[in-house]
Order: structure tokens, then sequence, then C-alpha cells
């Protein structure tokens, strides 16, 4: 029987959604290569208990003071550390000895909006090149229609967040058959430039504005970090405002159905 191809779109930034209803009951990849999604990836890797993304600063602050110290705040804007946050945004800070254990609660310039406009998605998954893979191999089973949500910047186009989603797109299509995805403009778009950088992504995180941003910040180590392929086979996984691995949801008694008990009610 012949199976109805999928559909890929693509947003270029979060700001073409205007509502999160655009995003309801929809499967939604959220990509920000630099630097959340590589930052959440790290932290939920070096056992970050889990992470909260958050509407805005005043809100992280409110959710990080009722926390009684289990949370750490973290996050940037426009790059630089947040006054009175815990943590920047620089992958290196994510390490097991700072974020172990630890309720991360976030806030960075375009990543986190992202996040919150996919609140109601039906799944909603963080990608990057760290976990490309995983993400691939996720989708092939999902295997139906979603959305890639590029973060972008400032409402701008992104060159490393559409990158990344080409390659997405790219390894899908040759991990299936060609035929079973219909691509929008945009999907395709960013299929066709990820085949123009990749062979060199350092050089094409070098080449966006937000990598020279980063860079005349001293913040150069985080474009090697963010461009390392396949580094993790985790799956980030956003459910009920909170981020964890896809595991750590599965094994979590509290989001396991109560078995209804077989007993009439008199
Ligand atoms: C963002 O959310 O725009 C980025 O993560 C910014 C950054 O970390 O440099």
């Amino acid at each position: 029987m012949e199976t109805k191809p999928l559909k890929i779109s693509l947003f270029f930034a979060h700001d073409y959604i205007e509502s999160e209803l655009i995003l309801k009951d929809k499967n939604v990849v959220v990509i920000d290569v630099l630097r959340t999604s590589a930052t959440m990836l790290t932290g939920l890797n070096n056992g970050a208990k889990e992470i909260i993304p958050t509407e805005s600063i005043a809100a992280a602050g409110m959710i990080g003071r009722n926390s009684e110290g289990h949370a750490l705040l973290c996050g940037e804007k426009n790059a630089k550390l947040i006054e009175g946050f815990n943590l920047g945004n620089s992958v290196k800070e994510y390490s097991e000895e700072n974020v172990k254990g630890r309720i991360l609660v976030f806030h960075s310039t375009n990543g986190t909006p992202s996040l919150m406009k996919s609140k109601f998605a039906s799944n909603c998954i963080l990608a990057s090149f760290l976990n490309m893979e995983r993400v691939v191999n996720y989708l092939h089973e999902l295997n139906e229609d979603f959305i890639v949500l590029c973060a972008g910047k400032n409402g701008e186009f992104s060159l490393e967040d559409t990158v990344c989603a080409g390659m997405l797109v790219s390894r899908l299509r040759k991990h299936d058959s060609k035929n079973k995805y219909i691509l929008t403009d945009s999907s395709l778009g960013a299929a066709m430039l990820y085949s123009a950088y990749k062979n060199d992504l350092l050089k094409m995180m070098n080449d966006s504005e937000h990598g020279q941003y980063l860079v005349s910040l001293g913040f150069g180590d985080d474009l090697f970090a963010c461009a390392e392929v396949d580094k993790y086979n985790l799956l980030p996984v956003l459910k009920n405002g909170v981020i964890k691995s896809i595991e750590a949801f599965a094994s979590d008694p509290k989001l396991k159905m109560k078995k209804v008990s077989q007993k009439s009610v008199s």
C-alpha cells in the first residue's frame, strides 16, 4: 500500500511563530546551534536533573529564588552572562562539577523563546550537531510530519541553525528513500546550504554572524564545542515545561499512567 509522504517544514527564526498555537499538536525540532542546544545537551549529559526554559530573565529569577538553592540560573543576554545568574552560555561551564544533580533554570536570547513557543507541541525535541544521529533515528522511528524551528538571531536567518537543519534533512533523506519526504522550499534550501558547508562546519561557524560575534567576545572555543558532530547519543525532550532526556521521562513514575482500578465503583 502506497504510504503518504511525510512533510518536513522549517522556520528560519522563532519570530516567524506569532502564536504558540501554530505549533500545537505538531512535532517540533528546535535548533539553536550557537549555543543553547549545545549547553543544554552538555548539561544533561553531565548530570543536570532537568532544565526549565523561561519566558524572561525575571521569570527565571523568580523560579530560581523559590528553588531553595536547588536551581542554577543559566543563560545569556546577547551572548553575555546575565547579572545575578550562576552560569552563562559557554559549553565549558556545563561541567559535571557545576551542574550534576541541579535544576537549570534557563533563559537565552533566541533559544528559550523557541522552546517556549513549542510548549503545546505533541513532541518537542532539541537538536544540534552534537546529537544529530540520535535525532535522525528518533524522527525515522516517529515516522510523522515534523517542523524544524531554527532559533535564528533576533528574528533574522541564522546560517549555523539552517546548516544544522540541512544536515538533519539530508541525513534523513539518505536514511530513507528520498520520496519518503516532501520538503518545503525552506527545508530544501537548508539541505542545499548544508551541502555547501558539509565538509567544513567550522568554516561555516566562522562565516556566521553570530560565530564572529562570539569570537569577538572571547567565546571562540564555543564554535569548536558546538561543531562536534554526534558527540552525544542524547535526545532532550520538552514536556510539561521541563527538558530532560527521553529516557528520563520514560522512567519517571509520575508520568506513568495510574493503573485504573478494575473494581467497579459501587
Ligand atoms: C541564543 O539563544 O540566541 C544563543 O544561545 C545565544 C548565545 O548563547 O550566544
